[in-house]
């Protein structure tokens, strides 16, 4: 097939422009749109009703979607989730007696590392799901059950699109489970199913913040390192933002939960060190403003980003304050996903480097 650029420099770029329309595609297989009701896509029986404990493994960016995924099943339908890394999954010999699903996450539905650990589970008699992005992929041939992702092809090694399809297909088909087990009433699904269909315009919103990165994002090209911070949903959203500065810009980042910070990363504060945050006014948020205190009181650089909320309440001397709408929680990984995409792809442009296919990555790795 041809995908082609349109008006963009590049896929990465035209990719994260897609997302409102591609967001709203895949919430639109695990919710029925008129009467807000979640579903199994396809008519697949999948019932969560006696499901206790789940496992999940995928690798890379798909790793991070699980990582939120393990928060929104675990809250949203008391479902208690392991989280591995697909490579470490099948060797860690995890007694998996009593997982009842196991759960991979890809965009590529090609990754040797995940469908070596789908096989695994297969072997162990678990049964299988998988979110998908390729349809037509081994893992989504070999799976029990097939969760689409409706992003389209993402050619930018860079994943962002599929990224934030993941996180909708795991937020939505949460809330199904919720319902299975018991844990949602019908009319906290119908309030839940429409906060997640507000989530194109949110994302929509976090566009117009690109301004205000593509200069932060000239600064930030000048540092040799940066930190990313955040607690609960947003410590996965910190991982994924630091896997992205990294990948693209070859600047060296790290993620960390913002209450490991003081447990050694906190060491590498000085004013050489810029420090992103990702908070949004949530039950964490004092925890993460004295975390930032802690860090300014030390002369980093903090580039904080948080919504109209957090912006008011959050006495904190940051370089820069990136501000959302406020929006319900369950939307925060994929809204704040976006400047935290848009800031990678800014800096990796100014750097000048091939920010769709950087040095010594592939799209989808078959090798272990
Ligand atoms: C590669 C890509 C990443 C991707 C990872 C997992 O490393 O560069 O963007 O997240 O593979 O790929 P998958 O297709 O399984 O999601």
């Amino acid at each position: 097939f041809y995908v082609d650029k349109g008006n963009h420099r590049h896929f990465m770029q035209k990719e994260i422009y897609e997302q409102p329309e591609v967001i709203g595609h895949t919430l639109g297989s695990f919710v029925d749109m008129t009467t807000g009701r979640t579903r199994v896509p396809n008519g697949q029986s999948l019932d969560f009703k006696d499901i206790k404990r789940m496992a999940i493994s995928a690798c890379g960016t798909g790793y991070l979607a699980g990582l939120t995924g393990r928060y929104y099943f675990e809250r949203h339908a008391r479902i208690a989730c392991d989280i591995d890394v697909a490579s470490e999954f099948r060797y860690r010999e995890s007694p998996l007696g009593d997982v009842d699903l196991a759960l991979f996450v890809s965009q590529s539905g090609e990754t040797a590392d995940t469908l070596a650990s789908l096989r695994y589970a297969k072997s162990m008699g678990l049964k299988t799901a998988s979110v998908v992005n390729v349809q037509e992929s081994t893992i989504a041939r070999e799976s029990d059950v097939v969760l689409p992702t409706l992003a389209g092809p993402e050619i930018g090694v860079a994943s962002t699109k599929a990224f934030t399809c993941q996180l909708m297909a795991l937020a939505a088909l949460s809330i199904r489970a919720g319902v299975d087990r018991g844990v949602i009433s019908p009319d906290e699904e119908l309030a839940m199913t429409r906060a997640l269909a507000e989530g194109p315009r949110m994302v929509a919103e976090a566009f117009k913040l690109e301004g205000q990165i593509e200069i932060l994002a000239r600064e930030l090209a000048t540092y040799r390192h940066a930190l990313y911070l955040g607690r609960g949903l947003s410590y996965p959203l910190a991982l994924e933002g630091a896997l992205k500065l990294k990948e693209i810009s070859y600047i060296h980042a790290e993620g960390y939960a913002a209450g490991e910070l003081k447990h050694g990363p906190i060491a590498l504060i000085d004013e050489t060190m810029p420090v992103i945050v990702v908070a949004p006014h949530d039950r964490m948020f004092e925890k993460t403003v004295s975390n930032m205190q802690e860090v300014a009181a030390r002369g980093g650089r903090i580039i904080l980003i948080t919504d109209e909320k957090g912006a008011r309440a959050g006495a904190v001397s940051a370089m820069e304050t990136l501000i959302l709408p406020d929006m319900p929680e369950i939307l925060t990984p994929i809204a704040f996903a976006v400047p935290l995409q848009m800031l990678a792809y800014h800096t990796a442009v100014h750097m000048g480097t091939d920010v769709d296919q950087p040095r010594n990555l592939a799209k989808s790795v078959t090798v272990e």
